[in-house]
């Protein structure tokens, strides 16, 4: 049966949404990025062997599957081979597997350097970006002046406009910002020199998409960052600058929303954030040390460390209107193994200086360990009485729940595809 099937991060990104992907492919005959760029780290492990993905579709390591990149990707060319390159290293096949829009945006060298040189120039009031060129590559494609995928086929234009968004980002570089600039040769190696590479993987998503699903095809589509980091939607300024929620596929992949069968949100056990901004639920002390260090939370990009704090109830409520969620997939639960005291926001109340602090309801803990278990009738009764609590705050059910980070180790109460 061809179902359309959609994976959102609920959170501020790092949910899981890697793993769960990889599990699900073997249902879809393709796996789609529609947002963000390499800003993204999304972590496979099979049988303990570790793969981190950042521009590739998580369903690079089944055989029978084709991992698209649409044109709502901000596309590093330089990265995009680096990372195939290290996945064929590896041994993964990713030849002939990977299908990029011809309207993707690119990144230019000029892109990451004003990233960090506005990051700098902020100082405190840095946003914690990842440092990659996502946002001002998202500027560009806004203000109607940025290079796409389908502008490397006239070389004569193409250097035309690359010589103008050089010499303004320059400007802003050295003017404004007080930085080096960033040389014309560079910029060409990293668009025009890739080109030939580029070539043969080059295609029209939209279209691409229509077919299989008129074949009776599958299709799984792959969400980046999390709900609360989309740029309209999310905690504004701490954002990405793409959107990051549902409605972000029409535009992303050119597909309209009636084809979308199933919306599946990806949220974690407790809540983690990478990057400055506000977090209601954040924690320190012992607890935080706790989820840190047994829930591994270091960025999978940047290898920040990542914030940590309870589940926020109240957040995912909204989050699951606004994506009009069919199921949610919980994840990383084994690491609430151990704790001797578990909250879960319910709702906010504001302080007299208009910051949101949460109002909690204490949970019962669990005696022994959830890692690995792979039936729910094998979850201690008080784990089930937390996701039933879950459901019940947020008004969706949970169709899968991950209890460690390997493909295995999966709950699957009810399958996406069938
Ligand atoms: P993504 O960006 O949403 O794909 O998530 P990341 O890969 O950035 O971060 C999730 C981290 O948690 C990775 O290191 C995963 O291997 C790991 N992980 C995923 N699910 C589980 C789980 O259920 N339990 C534990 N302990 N780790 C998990
Ligand atoms: P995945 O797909 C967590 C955060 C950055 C920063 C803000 C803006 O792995 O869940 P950007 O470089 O996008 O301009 O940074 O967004 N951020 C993420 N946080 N997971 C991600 O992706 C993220 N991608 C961006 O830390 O706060
Ligand atoms: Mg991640």
């Amino acid at each position: 049966m061809n179902k359309s099937v959609v994976l959102i991060g609920t959170q501020w990104g790092d949910e899981g949404k890697g793993k769960i992907v990889d599990l699900l492919t073997p249902h879809a005959s393709v796996v789609v990025r529609f947002q963000g760029g390499h800003n993204a780290g999304h972590t496979l492990v099979v049988k303990g062997k570790k793969t981190v993905l950042h521009l590739i579709p998580s369903g690079i390591l089944h055989e029978e599957v084709t991992c698209m990149i649409g044109g709502g990707v901000v596309l590093s060319l330089p990265h995009l081979f680096a990372e195939i390159n290290e996945l064929e290293e590896a041994g993964i096949t990713v030849s002939g597997k990977v299908l990029v829009s011809e309207k993707c945006p690119l990144i230019l060298p000029s892109h990451v350097e004003l990233d960090r040189a506005r990051e700098r120039k902020l100082g405190e009031k840095k946003i914690g970006t990842t440092g990659r060129g996502i946002g001002p590559a998202y500027e560009d494609k806004v203000a109607r002046r940025g290079l796409r995928v389908k502008d490397l086929f006239d070389e004569r234009s193409f250097l035309e406009q690359l010589k103008i968004n050089l010499e303004y980002h320059n400007f802003i570089l050295e003017k404004y910002y007080g930085e080096s600039s960033v040389g014309l040769q560079e910029s060409v190696d990293s668009t025009l020199g890739l080109k030939d590479k580029l070539l043969p993987m080059i295609g029209d998503i939209s279209k691409e998409l229509r077919k299989r699903r008129g074949e009776g095809k599958s299709t799984l589509f792959e969400g980046a960052q999390g709900s609360l980091l989309d740029i309209d939607q999310g905690t504004y300024p701490f954002v990405t600058s793409s959107n990051t929620n549902v409605g972000a596929i029409s535009g992303g992949c050119g597909v309209g929303p009636k084809s979308l069968d199933y919306i599946l949100g990806i949220t974690k056990a407790y809540t983690t954030r990478v990057g400055e901004g506000p977090f209601p639920t954040e924690v320190d002390g012992l607890i935080a040390q706790h989820l840190s260090s047994k829930g591994k939370e270091f960025g999978s990009t940047t290898g920040r460390p990542r914030r940590c704090g309870w589940f926020d109830a109240n957040a995912l409520k909204e989050v699951a209107q606004l994506n009009s969620l069919t199921a949610l997939c919980v994840t990383k639960l084994d690491v609430l193994d151990g704790l001797d005291q578990i909250l879960i926001c319910t709702d906010y109340k504001e302080a007299s200086n208009g910051e949101l602090k949460p109002i909690y309801e204490e949970m019962p803990v669990w005696e022994g360990s959830v890692a690995g278990v792979t039936s729910k009738s094998d979850l201690p009764v008080e784990a089930i009485s937390y996701l039933k609590r879950i459901e019940e705050l947020s008004g969706v059910g949970i169709d899968i729940i991950s209890t460690g980070p390997d493909r295995e180790d999966t709950i699957i109460e009810k399958n996406p595809f069938c």
